[in-house]
């Protein structure tokens, strides 16, 4: 084991990839550092609760680290997120590894508790309040690579009936928009060129008594004015929050990438009344319309739930029809998880598991063909790619390079010589589509 050493686990959603970086950096600025598991003082465990099986992966994790720390019980470990602040205090381990449980707003005490707790072995503490008001957390120092994700809030008011989401992040709280702002700069400042805003339902920003009075289009348009952005987007959206302002931020905002991960759930619209989501097939076909008005290469994603309580066949198909309507390019799409405590829970008619799952097969397949028509439309195309490292795949005497194009795509691409690519713009045409990404030719100079 070395002394003042740390290994974090991450599951779950970009706020959770998020939180963990921010506890890395924060941990690596009072002197720790990364080492494997096998070898830390300290191990975190960052879990998601969204459905049952990621919940499930929390039990393995934890099983897997006490089996290659050899159940030491001078290893400190530490389980955080949507799953720590769901089940609490059932998490310490009898055997004692388990000393430390980060709930959602608890994670800006953690570093210090960390401390804490290696001073005193006996000792175990639960950070798992939820505050009031979206507390800063200190700035991500050191935090470079050309991509920002920034948290503009905590939480989310909705309770759409199947979510877990609201009981394990709290109620919407919104960050400061000046706050906002200045991580942006700072960001920026350190080599960022793209900013990607998070948060479980970011056009709700500022629509909560904790909002500063700055709105989500408000906050937008001030972040695209910052010096040295090239591109802006934003995760995740609701279909009822997207105003007439967020739809023309599009036309507007140039660094803003004509790129929208909006989540339908469902096509039908009993199912959407039964999932709570307060629009139905005809306001989202509506919204997508007017989003391709404004940008008519808009790319759009979504996330699907199949097998809702009480989903039919029809209105499976519902989905399926709303899917080609809307052409979007990617989905991530799972079988319904009944989460404890939540309204759908109780539901009747729950959809039989073999039936979700042959739905499921063939959403997905339906999305594949959807995919790869709309990749090969791609192919001969200019288009731009920011480099965000090295990529995997070889090519004699190149090194190959990966990044995104402005539609949020994986995009590979050989590039000569031996220099460090990482953040620069390169102009492509695109040669090729593969299932998931694309391969391009440089096609002009960097930027
Ligand atoms: N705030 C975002 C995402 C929340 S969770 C939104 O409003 O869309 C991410 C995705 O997980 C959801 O979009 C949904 O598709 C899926 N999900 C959430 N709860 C689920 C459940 N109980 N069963 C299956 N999928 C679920
Ligand atoms: Fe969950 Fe709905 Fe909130 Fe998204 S908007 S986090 S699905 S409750
Ligand atoms: Fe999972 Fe929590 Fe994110 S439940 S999806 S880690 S907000």
């Amino acid at each position: 084991m070395i002394d003042k050493s740390f290994h974090i686990i991450t599951f779950g959603c970009q706020m959770n990839v998020n939180d963990s970086r921010w506890l890395e950096l924060s941990l690596a600025e009072r002197g720790f550092v990364k080492a494997d598991t096998a070898d830390a003082q300290v191990v975190v465990v960052n879990t998601c609760s969204v459905r049952e099986k990621p919940e499930r992966k929390v039990a393995a994790a934890l099983a897997d680290v006490r089996r290659v720390t050899r159940a030491d019980p001078k290893v400190l470990v530490a389980v955080a997120g949507c799953v720590a602040q769901r089940l609490g205090e059932k998490l310490f381990s009898p055997e004692g590894q388990v000393r430390l449980l980060i709930g959602s707003d608890g994670l800006i005490r953690a570093p210090e508790a960390i401390e804490h707790l290696l001073a005193e072995p006996d000792l175990r503490l639960s950070l798992l309040d939820f505050t009031d008001r979206y507390e800063e957390r200190g700035r991500m120092r050191g935090a470079s690579g050309p991509v920002a994700q920034v948290n503009i809030m905590q939480g989310c008011d909705n309770f759409c009936a199947y979510c877990i989401v609201p009981f394990t992040r709290g109620r919407q709280k919104s960050r400061a928009a000046a706050s906002v702002l200045e991580e942006c700069r700072a960001r920026l400042n350190e080599g960022a060129r793209e900013i990607c805003l998070l948060g479980q339902n970011v056009n709700a920003y500022g629509q909560d008594k904790r909002g500063d009075g700055v709105t989500f289009s408000g906050l937008l348009a001030c972040v695209a004015a910052l010096p040295g952005l090239a591109r802006l987007r934003y995760v995740t959206p609701h279909p009822k929050d997207m105003g007439p302002e967020d739809v023309s931020a599009f036309g507007d905002l140039a660094p803003l990438c004509p790129r929208l991960h909006l989540p339908l759930q469902s096509g039908s619209d009993a199912v959407l009344k039964n999932m709570g989501r307060k629009y139905d097939g005809r306001d989202f076909l509506n919204l997508v319309e007017r989003l391709r008005k404004v940008r008519p290469d808009m790319a759009l994603g979504t996330d699907i739930i199949v097998g809702f309580p009480g989903e039919s066949e029809k209105d499976f198909e519902d989905t399926l029809n709303m899917m080609e309507a809307c052409e979007f390019v990617s989905s991530f799409s799972f079988c319904y998880s009944d989460r404890p405590g939540t309204r759908a829970a109780l539901f009747p008619d729950k959809v039989d598991p073999a039936v979700s799952r042959e739905r499921l097969a063939r959403l997905q397949t339906l999305q594949e063909t959807q995919t790869r028509r709309l990749f090969a439309k791609r192919v001969g195309q200019k288009t731009e790619i920011l480099i965000e490292g090295r990529s995997r795949r070889q090519e004699a005497g190149k090194t190959s390079w990966q990044g995104r194009d402005p539609y949020g795509v994986l995009v590979h691409l050989a590039l000569s010589g031996n220099t460090d690519y990482t953040g620069k713009m390169v102009p492509v045409i695109i040669t090729q589509c593969k299932k998931h990404t694309l391969m391009a030719q440089q096609a002009g100079g960097l930027w």
